[in-house]
């Protein structure tokens, strides 16, 4: 054990949207959070894990109203709502707090006036989309209309989800408020600004450091290599927000005070146990601060939140961990699916530490996704957690028991085998360290497979049933708890329920430091089952209850199969087999009247008929040049209805748009029906 002073250690992760439940997403964050800072803790030294929910914006104001609540109300009820599932997922919070408090607010005001000072911000006009009904500016997100491509109506903002069109939202046809339904009209008004700009060189500097992760540090290279403009951090009236002091009617935006929640947060802590605040704020101090957030929000915490901090006189962060995506048996969280599982719908079904287990069997240094797969999180949990540890103790347990009065040998009969499992925790130590909670997991459960060999070589269960080996069954049976010690010892940052029923059974604390030497002569309590196995009935309950009810999937299978972000969506062999894709030849092609970008093709599918299909290829196609063409066509899609009919499949083409688009042609041979595979 390294006998070097604690660190003091402060912990983050993102602040949640005051707007919803927490899902297995936000879960993921908390547990590699607390995981971290638990294992810290093992090693002895002062780390602190603060978090709050971030209770500002727009969405949350319209949220409360529709609620017919104040947003104060509608807060705090999500937030006592948040407290309780974390809690149930162990998180061990020093401090769960709001944006929406007067340390937050204190905080906001003095750092705005510190970047006031520095002259790092600009006041200008711009020209937004306003609702003339509601009496506010509407975000991109608020805007709806028809594609100004492909002319698929109910659009949101600033990209299409049937073309996947990029285009500014004053670009779409007819566009309304998605709030009012009014028509936007253009309206000006007094911004501020942070001069992101100024802090280009240390930015860089900061990027190029190798605090970030590789790939964290190129995305955002990507950022600062196009040249970063200049940040708008406020917004008008209504906004549920703080007010911009001495500017009535602005507030600051969402994202400007909440990551200085962060320090409102450990304000709040310091102040109600007297902990020290100030040395974990100050440049240049020996105090540790790490954000753990997901991948969306790099650029807040990677380039803002430092710029901020720097001109406020405030520390930068020793480190961003950034983690991926959760999804759901290899694809986005769905609805439709049941995969959209809120934490307190895991928790009505099954133990939060099976989950606390898989995530860290599964979460590495880096920023890729982490699939939760429903079957093989059941093998997984069963066979490593129950299979393979608890059944040390319990097979081990039984003997000490009936034989020898619950008490562990005064002598351990496998030095060097104990030795062993002790020197591999400095190890494993490194891997929590670095965040490669999935190579720890494999090194204690390597080490739990040769304690299981240990025991299975002995056999106590025959030595017990021979004459004058009790003293052999005991060595064995006390060797085994001892190895156990160990492994729990290990385990103790991701299963810390277990880790204290296995405290109470061993009889002592399980702490990183306190492995020495053996368990000898010492008594243990009563062996009590650890935990259960996992029946797959309660995976099957969890996925039913998190599927929206009847009439609601429908339309949610619909709006999600629309709702495509950047992010590619993994699918399935078994999806992609489902794709029936044919090949067509185009019996006529003709203009669309009043759609700028579509062609209306006949199809031929030889004996599957006839289609009519629209696409959007008439930038690079004259209709006459098609005529005659073999093509691919997606044979088995729902027919869709356009503004201008129906339109039954998708001709198949490549390209980045305009005069670059190329329809795929199958070899002069091809039939027209016959299937592409
Ligand atoms: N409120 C902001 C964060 C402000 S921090 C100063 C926010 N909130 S959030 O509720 O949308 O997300 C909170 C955290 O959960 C983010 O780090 C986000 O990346 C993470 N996750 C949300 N959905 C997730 C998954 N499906 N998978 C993993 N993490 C995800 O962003
Ligand atoms: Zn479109």
């Amino acid at each position: 054990m390294s006998p070097s002073a604690p660190r003091k250690i402060l912990v983050t992760s993102a602040l949640p949207y005051a707007n919803g439940p927490l899902h297995l997403g936000h879960m993921l964050e908390q547990v590699q959070t607390d995981i971290w800072v638990r294992f810290q803790k093992s090693r002895g030294h002062d780390c602190l894990y603060v978090c709050a929910d971030d209770a500002h914006g727009t969405a949350i104001m319209l949220a409360a109203e529709k609620l017919g609540i104040t947003p104060e109300q509608h807060i705090e009820q999500i937030r006592e709502l948040h407290v309780r599932d974390s809690e149930d997922f162990l998180i061990d919070f020093a401090n769960f707090y709001t944006t929406h408090s007067e340390e937050n607010r204190r905080w906001s005001e003095k750092i705005y006036q510190h970047l006031k000072d520095n002259e790092h911000i600009a006041t200008r006009e711009i020209v937004q989309a306003f609702d003339p009904e509601r009496e506010l500016f509407l975000a991109d997100r608020f805007i709806k209309g028809t594609c100004p491509r492909c002319k698929a109506e109910d659009q949101y903002g600033d990209n299409c989800e049937n073309c996947g069109a990029t285009y500014s939202p004053a670009d779409l046809i007819d566009p309304v408020s998605a709030i009012s339904g009014a028509t936007p009209v253009e309206k000006a008004s007094r911004h501020f600004f942070f001069k992101l700009p100024e802090y280009e060189e240390m930015l860089k500097t900061w990027l190029d450091s190798g605090t970030l992760q590789p790939q964290v540090a190129n995305k955002l290279r990507e950022w600062t290599d196009a040249g970063l403009q200049e940040w708008d951090i406020s917004r008008d009236a209504p906004y549920f927000g703080f007010e911009i002091p001495g500017e009535p009617g602005k507030y600051f935006y969402v994202w400007l005070d909440a990551p200085i929640g962060y320090i409102a947060s450990f304000e709040n802590y310091c102040q109600r146990t007297g902990h020290a605040f100030d040395e974990y704020w100050q440049p240049g101090t020996d105090t540790e601060l790490y954000h753990f957030i997901g991948k969306d929000i790099i650029n807040f915490h990677g380039l803002f939140w430092p710029a901020m901090l720097h001109s406020a006189g405030l520390r930068p962060p020793t480190a961003i961990y950034a983690h991926g995506f959760l999804t759901v048996n290899g694809t986005k969280m769905s609805k439709s699916r049941g995969t959209f599982i809120n934490a307190r719908t895991y928790l009505e079904h099954l133990d939060a530490e099976y989950l606390r287990y898989y995530f860290a069997a599964k979460l590495g240094d880096s920023v890729d996704d982490i699939d939760l797969n429903l079957e093989d999180f059941v093998q997984r949990v069963n066979s490593d957690v129950v299979g393979k540890v608890v059944n040390i103790a319990s097979r081990c347990a039984g003997f000490l028991r009936k034989g020898f009065d619950n008490r562990v040998a005064s002598t351990c009969a496998e030095p060097e085998l104990l030795a062993e499992f002790i020197a591999a925790g400095e190890g494993i130590a490194t891997r929590y360290e670095n965040r490669e909670f999935n190579k720890a997991i494999r090194e204690i459960i390597a080490l739990a497979d040769r304690a299981n060999q240990y025991i299975d070589g002995k056999k106590p269960w025959v030595l017990a049933k021979e004459d004058g080996r009790e003293s052999e069954v005991h060595a064995v049976c006390s060797v085994g708890i001892n190895l156990f010690r160990v492994l729990m010892t290990y385990l103790k940052p991701v299963l810390p329920a277990m880790a204290q029923k296995s405290e109470a059974f061993l009889n002592t604390s399980l702490d990183w430091t306190a492995l020495q030497g053996p368990l000898l002569d010492h008594e243990l309590a009563k062996f009590k089952p650890l935990i259960q196995r996992i029946d797959p009935e309660q995976i099957t309950a969890m996925v039913d209850a998190s599927r929206p009810a009847e009439t609601e999937s429908a339309a949610s299978a619909a709006t999600e199969a629309a709702a495509k972000t950047e992010d590619q969506d993994i699918i399935q062999f078994e999806d992609f087999a489902r794709i029936d894709l044919r090949v067509a030849k185009i019996t006529a092609a003709d203009h669309v009247e009043g759609a700028d970008k579509l062609l209306r093709l006949s199809l031929d599918l030889g004996e599957s008929g006839s289609r009519q299909v629209f696409a959007g290829i008439k930038s690079a196609y004259k209709p006459e040049a098609l005529v005659g063409k073999l093509t691919v066509v997606v044979a088995n899609l729902a027919p869709r209805k356009m503004r201008f009919g129906v339109s039954e499949g998708m001709v198949l083409a490549a390209g980045p748009g305009g005069e670059d688009i190329y329809l795929l042609e199958p070899h002069a041979g091809a039939q027209p029906g016959m299937q592409v595979k």
